[in-house]
């Protein structure tokens, strides 16, 4: 790594501090290179499937710079000003300030190869790892030829005159290598990226979802077999079996009292099984408790909302955080839902009881957000709500869906769930009748008379 020497006399020079402002945005992007080669080894080697998240943080870094360079009016003063001096030097110049419109293309394939691996893993991770290779080749190039022909022309050939410019342009906010304010950018995507990294690579390990889509949802996350239940003498569940698989948005529709709640209160433990098995992700379920449910990842948003009316709306929140302490990870997560859920960071300080029926619904999905869940057990979230809001909710639930929670839906609003859904279940009193995917249920006779009132 290149060191800026620290005993010249003229220290604080125009050209040492332009210089040495170059030397730390090059060593702090080789590390992010360097990172990239510890990913892709990962992904090669260790069949890890990328972390797109943090990929795409990366990109947006590099892609920040290169956007900033070739979008005129801007550009890098350094670059004018040499090639001003040194016309043999012109053509390396060009060829640089090049290099930057091409690496923002070249960016933009590689989130599109990225999506491709992520959504046909393991297919497709050949050609988004050969683009990486290529891209972090160039740039590793580009970086060389900066540190190794154009500072130490620049060196011999600008005037501190011409230097004191290029450090002026840091005034002018805009400059792509020296604008303030496009170095408070870069701090910030930095620090996304250096949160996002696994500690083991030397990052905060940031814990985040993966983003799982729907194309390989195939993975058995929650499998029902033969579940009975009882109310005292009066069986309410006679042997009902669900499949949930990782990914997916499971829709269960029915008309009143046919179950519906009764078997997510089961899944949760709220309910006891008489008969029959719930695994989730292999464990088996009927041996561990409602907490411990919660804690491997199962969390329920039930009917009718059931906040606390007397808490205020951010100690709801909290709440939803019970089983994982308080912890700063718990603050990001409660900023995350305000984020989410604007109008509960207005309203964060009421009581809970003081919100109207959508707001209340807002919360209680917030709240079980806050637990982390990868399987999020919704009972009639739409009920008794404004069309606006109901659709509101159901962009929500397909939100989540996106960000890798896998959804079962309770809904009696059945044309709304099921077209939202990947696959869904009729249950009529306590039995599991038809089951197919959401496209085919709407398009069920049966289900549309019965359902959909048609
Ligand atoms: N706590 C209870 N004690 C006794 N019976 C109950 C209890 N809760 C529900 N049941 C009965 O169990 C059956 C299933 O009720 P459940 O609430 O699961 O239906 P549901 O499909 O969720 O209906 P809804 O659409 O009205 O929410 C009904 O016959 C109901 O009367
Ligand atoms: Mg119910």
């Amino acid at each position: 790594m290149t060191q800026t020497p620290t005993n010249v006399a003229s220290e604080d020079s125009y050209s040492l501090q332009a210089i040495s402002t170059i030397v730390q945005e090059h060593q702090a992007l080789w590390r992010i290179l360097d990172l990239l080669d510890e990913l892709q080894h990962d992904m090669n080697i260790n069949e890890q499937q990328p972390d797109e998240t943090l990929f795409n943080n990366i990109f947006d870094y590099v892609q920040h710079f290169a956007r900033r360079v070739h979008s005129s009016p801007e550009e890098i003063v350094l670059y004018r000003v040499l090639g001003e001096k040194s016309p043999e030097t012109k053509p390396l110049l060009d060829k640089l300030a090049h290099g930057y419109v091409i690496g923002d293309q070249k960016i933009n394939e590689l989130r599109h190869l990225l999506m491709v691996c992520m959504e046909r893993w393991p297919d497709g991770r050949e050609d988004f790892s050969h683009a990486l290779a290529r891209f972090t080749e160039a740039l590793r190039k580009h970086i060389k030829k900066e540190e190794g022909v154009v500072i130490p022309r620049a060196r011999k050939l600008l005037s501190e005159d011409d230097w004191h410019l290029i450090i002026e342009s840091r005034d002018q906010a805009n400059d792509p290598l020296f604008g303030e304010r496009v170095r408070d950018e870069f701090r910030e995507l930095r620090h996304r990226i250096v949160s996002y990294t696994p500690e083991r690579l030397g990052g905060l390990g940031l814990h985040h979802a993966p983003r799982r889509t729907a194309q390989h949802a195939t993975e058995e996350m929650l499998t029902i077999k033969g579940l009975k239940t009882s109310y005292g003498q009066i069986e309410a569940l006679h042997g009902v079996d669900i499949r949930i698989n990782s990914g997916e948005i499971v829709s269960l529709v029915g008309a009143n009292g046919a179950g519906k709640s009764t078997l997510l209160m089961t899944i949760s433990g709220l309910q006891p099984t008489d008969s029959g098995s719930i695994t989730f992700e292999g464990k088996d379920l009927l041996k561990i408790t409602t907490d411990q449910r919660v804690a491997s990842g199962i969390v329920q948003v039930p009917e009718g909302r059931q906040v606390f009316k007397d808490l205020s709306v951010e100690d709801n929140l909290l709440l939803g955080a019970y089983t994982r302490g308080r912890s700063p990870e718990v603050e990001d997560d409660l900023e995350r839902m305000y984020e989410k859920f604007p109008i509960l960071r207005q309203k964060r300080r009421n009581l809970a009881g003081e919100l109207s029926g959508g707001q209340q619904q807002m919360l209680a999905m917030g709240r079980a957000l806050m637990a982390k869940p990868r399987l999020l057990l919704l009972d009639e979230p739409s009920m008794g709500l404004a069309p606006l809001i109901i659709e509101e909710i159901f962009n929500i639930v397909k939100e989540l869906k996106n960000e890798g929670i896998t959804i079962f839906l309770v809904e009696q609003n059945a044309s709304q769930a099921l077209a939202l859904a990947d696959r869904g279940y009729v249950l009529e009193t306590g039995r599991v009748v038809i089951e197919g995917s959401g496209r085919e249920l709407l398009s069920n006779e049966k289900v549309r008379e019965a359902y959909l009132g048609m």
